[in-house]
């Protein structure tokens, strides 16, 4: 038998792997084969199955489950998708053995020749003309293994990858997210000479330091005398440090085996990195033979920085940053696992373009790739190592047959990363409890790493200020923004409390995220977070066949929304039965990268340039960098009049260093007529940056100028209104008259935090409005109607006058005291076909609720209605635009209709009735309607985040009681 196959290493978790090279920071990408492509391919139904002769086909990278077989993807969150307990695997596990064949390069003769698997979950069997050559374990780290004498140079090879899905090793990585098979990364081929840079270590600190070890490693022999290492930073040659030489020679214990040699210098005004200012240097670093020949070489991008903890604050360069952070999977809607670089690099650069300056790894070490991209373009990075053992956390974090896993994962993820400036801090892995397991690993780091902190969420568990060994900061996940200031005050804090998970973005959410950033911004001991997550993981399907698009599927999608036929799968739509369904929708983008609406309120809570206040001096401008100044930035005035247009006039920042602040005159007059005014400073990019165009925008910060004069509503008498005998308005632009409306289609924090659950017992998704009275005064009608709850009765109370041009209608709704917390209290209606534009004066032009309203500026919006409602997966509540003054709706022809409100109000113009938008679980089964469905809310309950974590806070809920509100229809 194979003795690949003998070893059984699908259910052996001692072995990690076999016959594969130590991790290294080398960079062989240059001068490799590349061996991506269409690999023979055929899945086994178990790994001890017989190969047939029968192949197909598989693209590398990618993962079968979205390719030609009938393996499909599956989603779980916690638990695992079958039955055994570790390590044990199901019977039934679909096998891949992928095939190709390699000519060998002749003038590889006498060189060494490595086969680098970049990535394949979850057990990688590696074999090479029949004859094995090794095992790897890891499902996001690459594996490389010696094929020197193995292979032929000038002659044709046959590799085989064979790849087991389920494993040991399964039950360490049950991250939230898809299943898959497959060979997600690049496959390269390359060779060395037998003398090689084994591996490069650079350390790069703010004075810049720069001190690079290297490892020269031998297949065989001894050093040959004479061989030397020396770099070039920027064209500048870097000298071997000749005092470690000295000292190695002198030590016994360094043997001739493995060479080391040290390269050190200082340069003078380094420009230090940060993710503001992200300064790289290239350095080459080279193997010299004696003659002086180049062995080996090996290129590295250098940032100098320093990040250390001081007291509770994590300082990078001196300075306490806040952190700004999202958690990114590598997904894609059309391969899954496998991302290229274009989409690495897009995803990057629209979360610079939003204010992001941190990314945490969830929950894996990511494609190599977005390492390079973050330390170029500017990010803080947390690598997470692989491991979560969710569903079997507590037995896994103690057992010792797992202690190698924790501990080979951990390492060769550091050994992987640690010379990127990005990276700032370790993460031993997420969701797998505490346990010794972690110590080791957490030891591991501490000793070959001193130069980084280390995070594990499990060990915040603890306790905040005493996480163990393998914490070096509070990082809970989803903690209630109560307790973090309640720590940050109690004088018990130790470490620097940043949430590695918080704001879930599942659905319509984020709600209360300005009140996070402003405890955040003005409490020492808080630094920020990272949002739960980039991606909604929606795959791109065929709604026909139910089949994943693959990758041919580019085009199939645009602005977040599927092509007709297609939708993006969540869990339970590849017919799997036991799955999370849409819990792997929580992203802040769409699964083809569409933004939210919370990236626009992301982007304004990350504002580099802040309007303090107005005082009467003028405007108090803030830059609110770390590092930078103002000059990239260029900037516009726009005063925005309530009842007057829009006006703007050039701005000039003021020079300022980061936390300054600067007055700057008013730059317009107010006009004298009254009404309100506010005043925005329209931030761009001045040049070009690296993730954004030259005029990009990056923050639309806004301070009142003057508030509104109140309304005054005259009725006029010479007309009347008309009612039906149900009390209900007769309008020729209405096709439903206004009702009370308490509900909302729930959205996913709705449900899955309870509260839909609980309106829907009360009955409110179904109230039945009974007209207790219609009664006709002189010009007016009065209509009393009542709403029978489960928790009591809804009096409504209508009053119409007749005004001019239209007609004002002044409500109020009494809630009995056990109606505590509904979706809302409001008016709706609808009207007729054809008014397909909407314009107001209010917050905007991008959805927003009252406890997700910070990043939309109050002005003059003005928004196709097709396009007013966001297309979240799981329809649900959506469109909202908070803050609404008045507003129109329009047909192309002017006609239509005009609704002023007594005050800034919640207001919904959608195609859609809620019920509409339940009846459904994706958003290409919702019918629109041809008229407006239109709310006008009184109060409207905060969407918090509560699908995973807080809900919202209490003075964003309905409370009971008595509503008033009023407002004018009038027709244009
Ligand atoms: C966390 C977990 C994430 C994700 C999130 C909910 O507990 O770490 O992986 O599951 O909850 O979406
Ligand atoms: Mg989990």
């Amino acid at each position: 038998m194979d003795p690949l196959l003998a070893l059984r290493p699908w259910e052996a978790p001692e072995v990690t792997s076999w016959g594969r090279l130590p991790m290294n920071a080398v960079d062989r990408r240059a001068g490799a084969l590349k061996l991506d492509g269409d690999w023979r391919f055929q899945l086994l139904p178990a790994p001890d199955a017989p190969v047939s002769d029968v192949w197909s086909s598989s693209y590398v990278p990618g993962v079968w489950t979205m390719q030609d077989t009938d393996d499909l993807p599956q989603y779980t969150n916690v638990r695992m998708p079958y039955a055994e307990f570790p390590p044990q695997s199901p019977a039934a596990n679909p096998t891949g053995v992928y095939e190709r064949q390699v000519d060998v390069p002749a003038d590889w003769a006498g060189r060494r020749i490595v086969l680098q698997v970049g990535a394949a979950e979850s057990v990688l069997l590696v074999h090479v003309d029949g004859r094995p050559v090794g095992i790897s374990k890891d499902s996001h780290l690459a594996a490389e293994f010696d094929l020197t004498g193995l292979v032929t140079p000038g002659e044709r090879t046959v590799v085989r990858l064979t790849v087991v899905k389920w494993s040991d090793a399964s039950h360490i990585e049950d991250q939230d997210q898809w299943w898959h098979g497959g060979v997600t990364r690049s496959v390269l081929l390359y060779a060395t000479d037998p003398l090689h840079l084994a591996d490069v270590t650079v350390r790069a600190g703010r004075y810049g330091e720069l001190r690079v070890d290297c490892r020269v490693r031998d297949t065989g022999g001894a050093l040959p005398d004479g061989w030397y290492v020396s770099g070039e930073l920027d064209g500048q040659l870097l000298g071997q440090d000749t005092e470690f030489d000295r000292i190695n020679a002198e030590d016994e214990r360094v043997s001739d085996f493995l060479g080391e040699a040290r390269l050190r210098t200082t340069v003078p005004d380094v420009r230090t990195w940060s993710a503001e200012t992200p300064e790289l240097y290239d350095l080459t670093v080279r193997l010299h033979r004696a003659d002086g020949t180049v062995a080996d070489a090996s290129r590295h991008r250098v940032g100098f920085r320093d990040v250390e903890i001081v007291g509770r604050d994590l300082l990078v360069n001196g300075e306490r940053v806040f952190v700004r952070g999202v958690n990114r999977h590598d997904f894609h809607p059309l391969t899954g696992r496998t991302v290229s670089y274009d989409d690495m690099r897009a995803d990057l650069v629209l979360l610079k373009r939003f204010g992001f300056n941190a990314i945490r790894t969830a929950h894996y070490p990511n494609d190599p790739a977005l390492y390079d991209l973050a330390d170029e373009l500017g990010f803080y990075v947390v690598d997470e190592a692989d491991i979560e053992s969710h569903d079997h956390a507590h037995e896994i974090a103690d057992d010792p047959r797992y202690l190698n896993a924790f501990l080979d994962r951990v390492s060769r993820m550091v050994l992987r990363d640690k010379n990127h400036p990005s990276v700032i801090i370790w993460s031993l892995g997420n969701e797998s409890d505490y346990g010794a397991g972690h110590d080791a690993a957490a030891g591991w780091v501490r000793r070959h790493d001193p130069t980084r902190p280390l995070q594990y969420e499990g060990a915040a568990k603890l306790g905040w200020a005493d996480p163990g060994l393998a914490s070096d900061i509070a990082c809970p996940m989803y903690a209630p923004l109560e307790d973090c200031v309640a720590h940050a005050l109690s004088g018990e804090q130790t470490r620097p409390l940043i949430q590695c998970e918080y704001s879930h973005a599942m659905g319509n959410s984020n709600g209360t995220l300005a009140d996070h950033w402003a405890a955040i911004e003005s409490t020492p001991g808080l630094q920020g977070g990272f949002i739960w997550e980039f991606w909604d993981h929606g795959i791109l399907q065929r709604v026909n066949d139910g089949r994943p698009v693959g990758r041919g599927g580019a085009g199939l999608y645009e602005g977040g929304v599927a092509a007709p036929g297609h939708r993006w799968a969540y869990g339970g739509d590849f017919g799997e039965t036991i799955h999370d369904g849409a819990f792997i929708a929580d992203g802040v983008v769409f699964p083809d990268r569409t933004p939210k609406p919370v990236m626009y309120e992301h982007r304004e809570l990350a504002a580099p340039v802040r309007l303090e206040c107005f005082r009467h001096e003028g405007i108090v401008l803030g830059n609110h960098q770390h590092f930078r100044g103002l000059d990239w930035l260029t900037a516009e005035w726009e005063l925005s009049l309530a009842d007057g247009g829009t006006r703007t006039a050039p701005a000039e920042l003021p020079a300022l260093r980061p936390g300054e602040t600067a007055a700057v005159p008013l730059p317009f007059e107010l006009p004298e007529d009254g009404g309100e005014a506010w005043l925005t400073l329209r931030v761009t990019t001045a040049g070009d940056e690296p993730w954004a165009p030259r005029g990009t925008v990056v923050c639309l910060p806004q301070v009142p100028l003057r508030a509104a004069a109140p309304k005054r509503v005259l009725p006029v008498r010479n007309r009347s209104v008309e009612v039906d005998a149900d009390g209900l308005l007769l309008h020729p632009l209405l096709t439903s008259a206004p009702t009370l409306s308490l509900w909302r289609a729930p959205t996913d924090n709705d449900e899955l935090g309870g509260t839909a659950p609980r309106w829907r017992a009360w009955g409110l998704d179904a109230l039945v409005r009974k007209v207790v009275d219609v009664r006709q005064a002189a010009w007016s009608v009065t209509v009393h109607a009542e709403y029978a709850s489960d928790a009591g009765v809804v009096r409504h109370t209508q009053v119409f006058t007749p005004v001019e041009d239209g007609i004002h209608v002044e409500e109020s709704a009494e809630l009995p005291d056990a109606l505590a917390d509904v979706a809302r209290v409001g008016s709706v209606f609808e009207t007729v076909a054809g008014l397909d534009l909407m314009e107001w004066y209010g917050q905007g032009h991008w959805e927003s609720y009252p406890d997700r309203a910070f990043g939309a500026p109050v002005g003059h919006h003005s928004v196709p209605v097709d396009e007013l409602f966001t297309p979240y997966l799981r329809p649900q509540e959506s469109g909202g635009r908070h803050g609404v003054r008045h507003l129109t709706l329009s047909a192309p022809d002017a006609t239509g209709l005009t609704v002023v409100l007594d005050e800034p109000r919640q207001v919904c113009v959608t195609r859609y009735r809620a019920e509409d938008l339940t009846a459904v679980g994706h958003h290409d089964e919702v019918v629109p309607r041809a008229g407006c469905v239109v709310h006008l809310d009184a109060a409207h309950r905060g969407l918090g985040t509560a699908s995973c974590g807080p809900d919202t806070s209490p003075s964003y809920l309905v409370p009971p009681g008595v509503h008033r509100w009023s407002w004018t229809l009038r027709t244009l």
